[in-house]
């Protein structure tokens, strides 16, 4: 047996054109076109290439996105009133601050200080906190670009053995209370649980966010699960690797999101997504 794989880079290019562009175009013609402005500081690698595809995808669906860049060393402050003439600028409908931030820059105060209208990372205590309660909110991107690519490729959540391993604010404890909020029974794992091998031994659908390349191997996963891999890892030969061992896993999964071109792509589609919901919600 070998996976179907679930293509987030197909799925993320159909929904742009199908769903998002006329959205768009129903927006621009009421005088309004979404604006996301994305806060980058310093040159993280990962990040610029994460901001790339962003700016890629924007442009596919018609929305304007701009790169605000800051050097390393900006100050807190400086960050801050940044944020806070974003905030008040009605022709701009969101804002995400790409993560990490360097260490003299507090996280914390950063999410706090953006309108939470305007949080299209959904990361703001107000979004989070709503979106536990099962209240209509904006969705962290990666959370609900994996809940949506496993709906389109015809899981069903409710009643489903999910397994999220990881327990980061910004997927796994998100995708676990998306996923109860749909009606699936929902274990969460991490890296200090205890024989993890049992605890995922029934699942039918298994969320991989740890951060570790190849931290689940094909051996530990149940024959016919659903294996979504959050992670991504440069190899020392190049290349870029999951969290999964994609080789071995996908001989014992009946789907399979690959890395890259899985769950990266939704992320990003579910952002401009939700820069779009934004700007719908300025027009009602
Ligand atoms: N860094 C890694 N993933 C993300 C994300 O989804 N949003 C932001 N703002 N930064 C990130």
């Amino acid at each position: 047996m070998s996976a179907k794989i679930i293509s987030g880079k197909d799925l993320s290019a159909k929904l742009i054109k199908e769903i998002l562009v006329p959205r768009v175009e129903k927006l621009k013609k009421q005088g309004i076109t979404p604006k996301l402005i994305v806060l980058l500081v310093g040159t993280h690698t990962a990040s610029a290439s994460y901001v790339r595809q962003k700016e890629l995808s924007a442009k596919k669906a018609g929305i304007i996105s701009e790169t605000w860049r800051y050097e390393k060393n900006v100050t807190e402050t400086k960050l801050l009133k940044e944020i806070e003439k974003i905030n008040k600028d009605k022709t701009i409908h969101g804002v995400i601050v790409q993560l990490p931030l360097p260490a003299h820059i507090s996280i914390q105060k950063v999410l706090r200080t953006i309108h939470p209208s305007k949080d299209v990372d959904g990361f703001t205590p107000e979004n989070i906190g709503k979106l536990f309660l099962g209240e209509p909110t904006i969705e962290c991107c990666t959370p609900k670009g994996i809940i949506r690519m496993l709906e389109e490729s015809g899981e069903t959540l409710e009643g489903k053995k999910v397994t999220v391993i990881g327990r980061s604010n910004i997927v796994g404890k998100p995708v676990a209370a998306l996923a109860l909020n749909k009606s699936a029974t929902v274990k969460i794992c991490h890296s200090r649980t205890k024989n993890l091998n049992k605890e995922i031994s029934d699942s039918e659908i298994l969320i991989v966010a740890v951060g570790r390349p190849g931290f689940i191997h094909g051996d530990q996963i149940p024959k016919g699960c659903v294996v979504i891999d959050v992670g991504i890892h440069r190899k020392k030969e190049g290349g870029l690797c999951g969290d999964v061992h994609f080789e071995s896993a996908k001989k014992k999964a009946s789907k399979i999101s690959p890395v890259p071109g899985g769950v990266g792509p939704m992320t990003v589609y579910s952002l401009i997504e939700n820069t779009i919901e934004a700007a719908e919600n300025t027009s009602t």
